[in-house]
């Protein structure tokens, strides 16, 4: 059997919807009869657990503290997603080594046709470890100034520990005066790999501790999750065959990488803003 396909969420930015598309991409991608595990690796601010309904004896944290299997930690979750929680207490935070995620998805991979990580905002080895294991990086993004050019240093980063940047996706598009998804994927010099409008239909879903493509299929966020989850399956139809470094890699590094990126400009010439978040936002193609 073809080994699946890992594929992390990230953006440095929190709550621009990381959390939201890894499970929703998990769930669509399900329903079209994709094999599923999602694995948080937002190891301080999990909150995998409020978004379903799983209440998780076991988690990620057991597993990368060395004191559970991975199948320990599975949570199988409708339409047949393998979520693998983290820990919403801090109280094995400490115990946790990150560097065994490389085993961890090494040990998923064979099993399921995708793999996504849901990872933790902000620049750190917990973020940058996925960024490297992944055979892609999908950057999540809102359209807001602030927030392009923070996943600018997120691609910035991928590109650093050698990442294969696949494309981002805008999420809670469709709000405020922000340029059209397509001219800012072409700012980060990336793909837009789609744009999920602002739906308060999430937020119903989600107090409902289901995925919106489970909840409310006919909703436009569900149909922007399902439309990316088929391009997901289109590009990665040959079988499954993405190569991906699986290996541990050298992460020594990690620290002083996620330092250099933070200080990165991300040479944002062709952001101007006079008043953030919405108001005046001008945008300037760069070049
Ligand atoms: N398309 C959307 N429309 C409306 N609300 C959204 C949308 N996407 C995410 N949200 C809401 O935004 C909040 C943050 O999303 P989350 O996925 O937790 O972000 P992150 O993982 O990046 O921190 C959640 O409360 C979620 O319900
Ligand atoms: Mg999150």
């Amino acid at each position: 059997m073809a080994d699946g396909v890992v594929i992390a969420i990230a953006g440095a930015k929190g709550g621009v919807g990381k959390t939201t598309t890894a499970l929703n991409l998990g769930a669509a991608l399900a329903n079209a009869g994709e094999r599923v595990a999602v694995v948080e690796l937002d190891l301080a601010m999990a909150n995998v657990v409020d978004f379903l309904k799983i209440d998780p004896q076991t988690t990620i944290h057991d597993v990368l503290s060395g004191t559970a299997t991975v199948s320990q930690a599975v949570s199988r979750v409708p339409p047949g997603v393998d979520v693998i929680p983290a820990d919403t207490s801090l109280d094995d935070f400490n115990a946790v080594n990150v560097a065994t995620i490389a085993p961890v998805i090494r040990a998923l991979r064979p099993k399921y046709d995708f793999v996504l990580i849901d990872t933790a905002a902000g620049v750190s080895p917990e973020t940058i470890y996925p960024l490297r294991l992944a055979d892609e990086v999908i950057v999540v993004s809102t359209p807001r100034v602030a927030a392009v050019r923070d996943t600018k240093k997120t691609i910035e980063l991928a590109n650093r520990v050698n990442g294969t940047v696949a494309g981002v996706i805008f999420n809670r598009s469709g709000t405020g005066n922000a340029p059209p998804p397509d001219r800012l994927a072409s700012f980060l010099d990336t793909e837009l790999l789609g744009a999920v409008p602002d739906d308060p239909a999430v937020a119903d879903a989600q107090d409902r501790s289901e995925p919106i493509v489970i909840y409310r299929p006919d909703s436009p966020a569900a149909a922007a999750f399902s439309s990316i989850a088929d391009s997901l399956i289109f590009a990665h139809d040959d079988g499954g065959d993405v190569m991906g470094t699986g290996g541990v890699g050298d992460f020594t590094r990690a620290e002083q990488i996620a330092k250099a990126a933070e200080a990165a400009d991300p040479g944002d010439e062709a952001l101007k803003t006079s008043d953030e978040p919405d108001d005046g936002f001008r945008f300037v193609d760069s070049g």
